[in-house]
């Protein structure tokens, strides 16, 4: 037991006291954009065992209380306030380890009523040197962070255009970015064309950034073109090396989706049954998750708590067997 123990454990103190690793540990690239969906059921389908979901965020640094920590929680700091407010480090200190990833302004090239965070390049730049690059390089926990996500257009590239230009105007390292995020609706052929800028964009900034696909949808299409859509992005998506991880936006019922994407998007139909869109995230039928299932409303069971690392509870069974022996 001893000698086949502490080579692990020795690697594992290594890890952590050496790497910055930005790769997330996660077991699928399949992530939701989670709007919060006060319906146990449907909460219980999407992180049953069998669901692919390995990570979610909320568009801010609160975790849903129905998913909590059972798949990794990835915060937003969405704006100007949230960067530069008091509770900043706080909220970020209460998350579990879990939690190694950040995302920050959500779509600043575009306006508030759309869920974007209107911040102006400058303005960015100088919270982000300020308030976001230290949580990178902090002594006791580095997250890994990302830039600003954009709109999926050319405003949202001429916007990270200026944010770069103004970040090397404040200081000579710029803005370091450990992933990017991207946002996209439209047609599968226009995801691969955006993600094509973006890696373009950064392949000096950041050559070694993965791409995290944060929202991810085609609005206003036949319940056949968004299957297509969803089809055939998350092919390209899971084929891609620098891609990391994505969420389709949909995360919610019918009832709940926006006008400007419409309802096609949406895993769920008004009475909590899947949608075609939500059985095929989910893996399918061949995966246990059919078209009209719904998740029976008993007590919300919220899988295994996954924060407690397996190297912290591999350390104390060594001192344990030490003690032992
Ligand atoms: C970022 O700004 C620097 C400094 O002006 C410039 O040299 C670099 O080409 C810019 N990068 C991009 C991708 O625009
Ligand atoms: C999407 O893929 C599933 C199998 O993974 C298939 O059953 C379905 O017909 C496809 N739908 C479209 C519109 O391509
Ligand atoms: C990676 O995630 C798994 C669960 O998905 C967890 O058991 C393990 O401790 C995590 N590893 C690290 C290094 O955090």
């Amino acid at each position: 037991m001893r000698t086949a123990a502490l080579p692990p454990v020795l690697l594992c103190l290594l890890s952590q006291v050496y790497a910055r690793d930005v790769h997330a540990n996660l077991t699928s690239k399949r992530g939701l954009a989670y709007q919060y969906d006060s319906h146990e059921g449907d909460n219980e389908l999407l992180i049953s065992d069998d669901s692919p979901i390995s990570w979610y965020y909320t568009w801010s640094m609160w975790p849903a209380e129905p998913i909590g920590h059972s798949v990794m929680f990835v915060p937003m700091v969405h704006g100007l306030d949230d960067a530069t407010g008091d509770e900043l480090h706080e909220r970020l200190d209460a998350l579990p380890r879990s939690s190694t990833h950040l995302l920050t302004f959500n779509e600043p090239d575009g306006e508030t009523h759309t869920g974007g965070s209107s911040v102006s390049p400058e303005d960015a730049a100088e919270a982000y040197i300020e308030h976001i690059v230290p949580l990178r390089d902090a002594e006791d926990r580095r997250w890994v962070i990302s830039h600003p996500v954009v709109t999926g257009s050319p405003q949202g590239l001429d916007w990270l255009r200026d944010f770069n230009e103004s970040c090397y105007d404040i200081s000579d390292d710029g803005c370091p970015t450990d992933f990017v995020a991207v946002h996209w609706y439209g047609e599968a052929e226009g995801l691969r064309n955006w993600l094509e800028e973006l890696r373009d964009f950064y392949s000096e900034l950041a050559p070694e950034a993965r791409f995290w696909v944060t929202e991810l949808a085609l609005p206003q299409g036949s319940e056949e073109e968004t299957l297509a859509m969803l089809n055939q992005s998350t092919a390209y998506l899971d084929g891609e090396d620098d891609v990391e991880a994505y969420a389709w936006f949909g995360a919610f019922r019918t009832s709940d989706a926006n006008d400007w994407t419409g309802d096609g998007v949406s895993f769920f139909d008004e009475d909590g049954g899947l949608t075609d869109v939500g059985s095929e995230y989910l893996g399918g039928e061949d995966n246990g998750f059919e078209t009209g299932q719904s998740g029976d409303n008993s007590d919300e069971s919220a899988g295994s708590l996954v924060s407690a690392s397996a190297c912290a509870l591999l350390i104390q069974m060594v001192l344990l067997a030490a003690v032992v022996l």
